[in-house]
């Protein structure tokens, strides 16, 4: 762990001796990954390297950060004085906003019947074999109007904010035909145009093989192929594609099809990979050079060498290996590969029910023992690669976007280590405080 050297100044330092809109001061403690935009995510010994800075300040101007670094030498630049807002974070840790690179939000509907279920001895796979699954969310979502189902995203897009994550990646994917998929991204794209968070929104229509589609698969993925993307892109919902390539779920073939497909479309690629079993979905995330491959619970040794190679992030959802009893990814052998890891929450009503980054973090720590700093980059600077934000978001750095949180607990090991709890005090999106606890919530 390397302390900070005084950060390079950026873009913002044209408004030197100028005036904050927003400028945070004394905190007890920042937190950043190195670097500037442009660079790659962290690899290997680099994600257990951020920069630690005590007593720290970040000065904000037109919603990007203009200088960060040790009180005394951004309030040089940025007077208390001149500032439009200051607020003090004495006692506060100072970290980059999260970003759940991986999530399944406009969903409608939840499947607790299902964790029953489950709790009782049925498997994840044998439950949608009877029909429920991703078919039950179907039958769900097909019952929820345009109106409520972007309601519904709202209120999550909220629940977030209060937590801290200021980007979020979600997906379509229980459609299964274009209007409610088209309803799905819709959805996510007016709970968007009035939230403060940044949503990044995947095409997820290869999640599964519709029940009606199972005895033609080809025709399902020839809709895909030559109605489905056309319509993503001309209608420009989604910035991915999305594939579920695993056993029992889309070959490598079929995925390779969907996602060249969606190239031509100018979506970028991502894969549900080797989720339930080893389908060989790791090497054609790394053939295709998508841009991140989730899950990974299975993937051979040499799909993952394959994927540290081309510099594929792997998105590590350690809630659904511990909602479904499954072994966790094996993180620490990724990292020492020299991967580029991310985590996520994958919140979904089936695999995984929790939004919370936090608890995210603790699994990563305790059950993939990656360090509480390793934790960090891979829910902030790394995710937001694994989502194509890396240059704007996941980094407290000049000229990046002014998301950052202040946290209770004033040191970066705390919020992982005290589970269960929620950090955040204050919230701030593009520069403006979107969120600030009341005092009833401070931690001990
Ligand atoms: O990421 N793996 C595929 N999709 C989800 C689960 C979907 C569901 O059961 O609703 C996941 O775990
Ligand atoms: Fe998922």
């Amino acid at each position: 762990m390397s302390a900070a050297p005084a950060p390079a100044p950026g873009p913002g330092s044209a408004h030197a001796g100028g005036r904050a809109d927003l400028l945070i001061v004394g905190a007890a403690q920042l937190i950043t990954a190195p670097g500037a935009p442009g660079d790659a995510p962290l690899r290997g010994r680099a994600l257990d390297e951020p920069i630690l800075l005590e007593d720290a300040a970040v000065a904000c101007v037109g919603g990007a950060i203009a200088r960060v670094g040790k009180t005394a030498d951004v309030l040089a630049s940025f007077p208390e004085a001149r500032a439009h807002r200051v607020l003090d974070a004495r006692g506060l840790l100072l970290a980059p906003g999260f970003v759940d690179a991986h999530t399944h939000l406009p969903f409608a509907g939840t499947r607790e019947m299902e964790f029953d279920a489950r709790a009782r001895g049925e498997s994840y796979e044998s439950i949608a074999a009877k029909g429920g699954g991703i078919e039950s969310s179907r039958r769900t979502l097909r019952a929820t109007s345009q109106d409520d189902l972007t309601e519904l995203v709202a209120a999550r897009l909220e629940s977030l904010v209060v937590q801290g994550v200021t980007t979020v990646e979600a997906k379509s994917g229980y459609g299964l035909d274009w209007n409610e998929e088209r309803k799905q991204l819709r959805a996510l794209q007016r709970a968007a145009e009035r939230s403060p968070v940044t949503v990044v929104p995947t095409f997820l229509g290869a999640h599964a093989v519709p029940h009606e589609f199972r005895e033609r698969r080809g025709a399902y993925i020839a809709l895909l192929i030559d109605e489905m993307l056309p319509a993503v892109e001309s209608e420009r919902l989604a910035r991915f594609c999305d594939v579920w390539c695993d056993k029992g779920i889309f070959t490598v073939e079929e995925s390779r099809r969907i996602l060249e497909a969606a190239k031509r479309h100018g979506l970028g690629a991502k894969l549900h990979a080797d989720e339930l079993g080893d389908a060989g979905a790791a090497g054609l995330a790394a053939d295709l050079g998508a841009i991140s491959a989730d899950h990974l619970l299975f993937a051979s040794d040499e799909g993952l060498k394959a994927m540290a190679a081309k510099g594929v992030v792997a998105v590590l959802l350690p809630g659904t290996a511990f909602t479904l009893g499954l072994p966790y990814a094996p993180a620490r052998s990724m990292i020492e590969m020299g991967m580029a890891v991310a985590v996520a929450t994958d919140w979904n009503p089936g695999s995984t029910m929790s939004s919370s980054i936090p608890l995210a973090m603790t699994m990563a720590v305790t059950q993939m023992k990656m360090t509480p700093a390793e934790a960090w980059m891979a829910v902030t600077a790394n995710a937001a690669a694994a989502v194509g934000e890396g240059e704007s978001a996941g980094r407290i750095q000049p000229g990046y976007r002014a998301d950052f949180v202040l946290f209770d607990g004033g040191d970066y090991r705390h919020v992982p280590y005290h589970y269960g709890h929620d950090h955040a005090r204050v919230v701030v999106c593009g520069g403006a405080v979107v969120h600030e606890a009341g005092q009833s919530s401070r931690c001990c």
